[in-house]
């Protein structure tokens, strides 16, 4: 995702990459209501994770800590790193509601600071697969994992629901910098085979499916470009600049989810994917 406009007050970053964060930070900003339909599948992942009590866990992209508070309540000793200091503001809340201890970083996946082997397990949901360069955000993740430890995410398949809104919203965006791809990739198990690579034995795919309550495709819409990071920027981007295109792609929004809308519930299939650190 790449976006002309920055609200920080700050200079825009001159480095693409450094700007591209910025923006998306500016994105997720708002996302914190949608934890309500992200905590389900945080208990998806850790399930499937099964980490023990006294084990370290590094949530990356918490957001508002969804899976880090998850596995906090099963006796894990978790750390959460996120790159929007508002959904920190939010973790730390559920923290404390939970009644559990966890270490938050404001930080960058492409750029850990933790020290290598530090982790038993390191988590993501739907959260490293927006860092600009996959290649440097599992490095990073496996570096900071023991030998030994599990690495688990969830990502969303690029034929299935929110893959193609992404290829969607990609569409209508600029180009992003040189170098950058689309985070549904990251849901094609070809393309987490490479990536892993022989860094990783072990590994393991399921599919499971995120339901999101809608009262209509309208309603759905309208929750997501108020929350949901690249398609809240998207859409002000583009009421600024092209009114007529933000309507076509309104639009098309809505055809696509349509395919997956039944009885007041948008059907959201995702990819698990779960391995051992060799
Ligand atoms: C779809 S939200 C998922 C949040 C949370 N894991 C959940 O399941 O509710 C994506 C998250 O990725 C974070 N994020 C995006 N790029 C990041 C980066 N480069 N480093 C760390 N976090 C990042 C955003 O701030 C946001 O919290």
């Amino acid at each position: 995702m790449q976006n002309p406009t920055t609200k920080s007050g700050k200079a825009p970053s001159a480095d693409p990459l450094a700007r591209f964060k910025e923006v998306q930070r500016e994105g997720w900003a708002h996302f914190a209501p949608l934890e309500a339909i992200t905590t389900p599948p945080a208990a998806e992942l850790v399930r499937r994770a099964s980490p023990r009590a006294g084990q370290r866990v590094l949530d990356v992209a918490c957001g508002t800590g969804v899976v880090a508070v998850t596995a906090a309540r099963l006796g894990a000793r978790v750390t959460g790193l996120d790159l929007t200091p508002e959904l920190l503001e939010r973790a730390r809340e559920n923290a404390q509601i939970a009644g559990v201890e966890i270490e938050w970083h404001q930080g960058d996946v492409e750029q850990l600071p933790f020290a290598d082997g530090t982790y038993d397990m390191v988590l993501s949901q739907f959260g490293h697969i927006f860092a600009p360069r996959p290649d440097v955000a599992i490095a990073e993740m496996l570096r900071v994992l023991k030998p030994g430890g599990t690495i688990a995410f969830s990502s969303w398949p690029p034929e299935l629901c929110i893959g193609r809104l992404f290829a969607l919203i990609g569409r209508y965006l600029p180009p992003p910098p040189p170098g950058v791809v689309p985070p549904h990739l990251w849901g094609d198990p070809n393309v987490v085979r490479e990536r892993l690579g022989n860094a990783v034995k072990d590994l393991r795919f399921d599919r499971a499916t995120m339901r999101v309550p809608a009262l209509s495709l309208q309603h759905n819409r309208t929750a997501m470009e108020k929350t949901a990071g690249p398609i809240l920027k998207l859409v002000e981007s583009l009421t600024a600049t092209d009114p007529a295109r933000l309507e076509t792609y309104r639009r098309e929004f809505e055809a696509t989810i349509a395919d997956y809308f039944e009885d007041n519930v948008l059907r959201q299939d995702y990819l698990l994917t779960r391995a051992t650190k060799t």
